[in-house]
């Protein structure tokens, strides 16, 4: 890739929710300066979720083809960079269809494949024996996007594998700044930062929805109070980046015999500081063993 403006083709295979963000995202770019999309090739496993991503890109037809399954290396074949955003589960029944390796080979591939590994990711393209005897060599991009990628303002970690260019990886960190914030991470740590941000909002939501209990058993209807529980978190949450220190600010929240206190401490109680440890570990250990799991 040139210094000038480069017109890539690119394909998803699997654009589900978190593919069809992404391509929004770089079809209709933050920062058009540096790439351009010039064709996005993009596969889904029913026709169903064909029609689904025609409707959705309705206005990017032009440069747009949405195909079944069924044409993944046909879709690989004609793209320079490779996007797999497909179930993790389902890598063995996608990399097994003859020619998709093949395919793979000169391509710039990214993959959101949750706990699936680059080390993994090579494995699947070559083979067991080309990568124990080091003839793989792939330029690959392994990333952890949130859902928060539908409204662009997802926080997506990335990590490369060895060997990878400057100027890939350049593209993979433009490809995730369009939905949100890309930082690169290095992949020893990718297991823990990755399930931060992957899973601890579905934990975050789960906290909600008990605050959301109180105010029903209160009286009081939950869609009355969602938005206002909702904003006043992301309000409160935003004093970090601005600046406050967590434990600081939860102090000065909870002043000296008031309720913040006795909800605290109720909390303490009940033991939830460690529940959300133990929940963000035991997801840390999935991640790590997936690549394992086949
Ligand atoms: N969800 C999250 O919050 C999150 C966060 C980080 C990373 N991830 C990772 O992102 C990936 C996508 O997650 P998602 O939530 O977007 O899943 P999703 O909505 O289920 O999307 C998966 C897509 O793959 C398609 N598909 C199924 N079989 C296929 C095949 N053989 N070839 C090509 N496409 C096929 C599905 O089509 P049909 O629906 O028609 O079968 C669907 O469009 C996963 O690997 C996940 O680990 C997810």
């Amino acid at each position: 890739m040139g210094s000038r403006k480069t017109q890539l083709t690119v394909a998803v295979i699997g654009c589900g929710t978190l593919g069809t963000a992404i391509a929004a995202g770089i079809l209709d770019p933050k920062d058009n300066k540096a790439y351009e999309i010039k064709r996005l090739v993009c596969t889904v496993g029913t026709e169903s979720s064909q029609r689904r991503v025609e409707t959705v890109f309705a206005n990017h037809r032009s440069r747009l083809t949405v195909f079944t399954a069924e044409h993944n290396v046909s879709a690989v074949q004609e793209a320079d960079v490779v996007l797999l955003a497909f179930k993790p589960f389902k890598r063995a029944e996608v990399f097994e269809v003859p020619g998709f390796k093949e395919a793979l080979r000169d391509k710039v591939i990214i993959s959101i494949m949750a706990g699936i590994t680059t080390s993994e990711l090579s494995r699947l393209s070559f083979g067991e024996q080309a990568v124990s005897k080091g003839e793989a060599s792939l330029q690959s991009v392994r990333a952890m996007p949130n859902m928060a990628a539908r409204i662009r303002e997802a926080v997506t970690l990335y990590t490369s594998t060895p060997g990878t260019s400057k100027e890939n990886i350049d593209f993979a960190s433009w490809v995730f700044s369009q939905v949100g914030e890309a930082y690169p991470i290095p992949e020893k740590s990718f297991d823990i930062c990755a399930v931060l941000v992957g899973c601890a909002g579905s934990l975050l939501l789960l906290a909600i929805d008990g605050l959301l209990d109180a105010a029903v058993a209160e009286g009081v209807r939950r869609p009355e109070v969602q938005n206002l529980v909702v904003n006043s978190a992301i309000g409160m949450m935003k004093l970090v980046p601005a600046g406050d220190h967590p434990g600081v600010l939860r102090e000065k929240i909870a002043s000296p015999g008031g309720c913040s206190i006795r909800a605290l401490m109720e909390l303490e109680k009940l033991g939830v500081r460690s529940a959300f440890t133990s929940a963000i570990l035991a997801a840390a250990e999935k991640s790590k063993n997936m690549s394992s799991t086949r």
